[in-house]
């Protein structure tokens, strides 16, 4: 079993898109097992994306994830990162496979919809950051 973590982003929240997205989770048969609603601060963005912070859409990223609430959900399941990754789709939407969540709902490299962790390793950092 594995566990990860999703992040519903202002768009997504914003939009309306929050059980769609959970019933597409819950109906692969990926358990949530901790779900929380909050406004995402600008010191736990600057964690969370301290690889990014050289890039040219760093501060448009963070303005954006502080926008709104957003919802932040530990999904268990086997094979948990792989699978909800694949579910998540490619980055930007441009690319994301039509039918993935990104290629379904998002329209922007900024405003694509959700975040899940790409690695064992970013998993357990991203659950103990979110869920301390
Ligand atoms: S990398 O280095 O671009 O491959 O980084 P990646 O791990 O894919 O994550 C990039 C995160 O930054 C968000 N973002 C953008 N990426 C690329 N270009 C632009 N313009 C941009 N704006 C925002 C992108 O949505 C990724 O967010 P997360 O939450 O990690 O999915």
């Amino acid at each position: 079993m594995e566990k990860t973590l999703v992040i519903i982003k202002p768009d997504g929240v914003k939009r309306h898109l929050v059980g769609k997205i959970i019933q597409r989770f819950e109906e692969k048969g990926l358990v949530i097992t901790a779900l929380k609603m909050e406004t995402l601060t600008l010191s736990l963005l600057e964690e969370h994306y301290n690889h990014l912070v050289t890039r040219p859409f760093f501060s448009e990223l963070v303005d954006y994830m502080t926008s709104g609430p957003v919802v932040i959900l530990i999904l268990t399941g086997e094979n948990a990162i792989e699978i909800v990754r694949k579910m998540v789709g490619t980055t930007n939407p441009l690319q994301a496979e039509i039918g993935s969540i990104r290629g379904q709902y998002g329209l922007s490299h900024t405003e694509n919809v959700i975040h899940a962790s790409d690695s064992t390793a970013a998993a357990q950092a991203e659950i103990q950051r979110f869920f301390k």
